[in-house]
């Protein structure tokens, strides 16, 4: 099974944006409200904080996904970092400024810090971190598609996202006769397919910060069918004869051609013959072959006759030209000859 996945121009320029994102600060307090981060990407917590000219006693940050407070780095004389932050980490201890770097859906939830300055007020503050949407793919179906056969096309994507939307080359899909949409649009179900349904899906995963999208082409394969011959029921000897057989198929279907039963070696839409004979008269059929599908069908019946006498010569009638071109040379001579005796008179 394959994925295809396909991450929007937008993750990338979440990150660099986030990187420079301000968690702005509300009054007196030293933080933050909310930034937003994708998953891989960066961000930076900027305070409010005036460098002080004696340096801060202690910097703490701390996470809290919802399970209680984690030690993201505790800056005294010396600086504890929690477990998970090693090398992800770099904070700026004159501002309290802390950079988070490699984020995982796991980084979603809420950053508080607390600044004691070497006498003075304890400052204080916390920023709610997002972490959106991971790249989103859809699963191919794990058998060929087929008409006339059920298929589901699967979209997945990490996040907490709200909402999915299926197209078709560019136009949303509804439901219908065979589409239903399950699992809160996860699953796209095809039962049965048609060969209308052939074309470009893709699924689109958002919230009201972000949104991912991934693309699947599907071609929907069937035929062959209506399987005809076309081409002339009467030539004569001498002349060229051309046959074509084609048919409704996805792939483009295989051709085997028969004639009065008895397979004829051309395996192609066309079959040819410069110098038709007598013998290559009667009945032709082709069959087409879809190697997908596994369906092979046969053409009706194409009767060909060809016309003509025989033309090769006797050899009396050969003799017979033969004499008659001589004399005519002889004559020619003699005619010459006397023309010129008169002449010389
Ligand atoms: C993110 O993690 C990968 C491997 O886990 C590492 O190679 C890469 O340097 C990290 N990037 C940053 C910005 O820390
Ligand atoms: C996220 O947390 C879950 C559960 O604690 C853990 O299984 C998973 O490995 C974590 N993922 C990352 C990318 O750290
Ligand atoms: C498609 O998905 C639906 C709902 O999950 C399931 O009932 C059905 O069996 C699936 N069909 C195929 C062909 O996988
Ligand atoms: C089907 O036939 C085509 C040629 O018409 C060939 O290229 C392809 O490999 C075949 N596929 C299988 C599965 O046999």
């Amino acid at each position: 099974m394959r994925h295809i996945t396909l991450c929007r121009h937008f993750c990338l320029s979440m990150i660099f944006h986030d990187i420079f994102h301000t968690c702005l600060s509300h009054g007196a307090g030293v933080i933050p409200n909310n930034l937003n981060g994708a998953v891989g990407g960066s961000v930076f917590f900027t305070t409010t904080v005036t460098p002080p000219e004696k340096p801060f006693l202690v910097v703490a940050w701390s996470f809290n996904s919802g399970s209680g407070d984690r030690n993201v780095i505790t800056s005294t004389t010396s600086d504890v970092i929690g477990p998970g932050y090693e090398n992800r980490i770099t904070l700026d201890r004159s501002t309290g400024f802390l950079e988070l770097r490699n984020l995982t859906m796991n980084d979603t939830g809420e950053y508080s810090t607390v600044v004691t300055p070497d006498g003075g007020e304890l400052m204080s503050g916390a920023c709610r971190l997002e972490i959106f949407i991971s790249a989103a793919s859809i699963t191919e179906p794990p058998v060929t598609p087929v008409e006339g056969k059920p298929v589901n096309l699967t979209c997945d994507a990490a996040g907490p996202f709200f909402t999915r939307e299926w197209r078709k080359d560019g136009s949303p899909v509804s439901p219908g006769s065979n589409i239903i949409l399950h699992d809160n649009n996860r699953v796209l179900s095809f039962s049965p397919l048609k060969r209308t349904d052939s074309g470009e899906y893709s699924c689109t995963v958002s919230n009201p910060a972000s949104s991912a999208e991934a693309k699947y082409k599907m071609t929907v394969n069937y035929g062959p069918e209506n399987v005809k011959i076309t081409g002339p029921n009467e030539i004569k000897v001498k002349q060229t004869l051309t046959l074509i057989c084609f048919a409704e198929s996805t792939p483009t279907a295989t051709y085997i051609w028969m004639k009065n039963g008895a397979e004829s070696h051309t395996n192609s839409a066309e079959f040819t013959k410069s110098q038709v004979e007598l013998s290559d008269g009667g009945e032709y059929t082709c069959q087409a072959g879809n190697n997908i599908t596994g369906r092979t069908v046969i053409s009706d019946v194409h009767r060909l006759s060809v016309q003509g006498k025989k033309e090769t010569l006797s050899a009396g009638a050969i003799a017979g030209i033969t004499i008659a071109c001589l004399l005519v040379v002889v004559a020619a001579v003699l005619g010459a000859k006397y023309y010129l005796r008169r002449k010389g008179k």
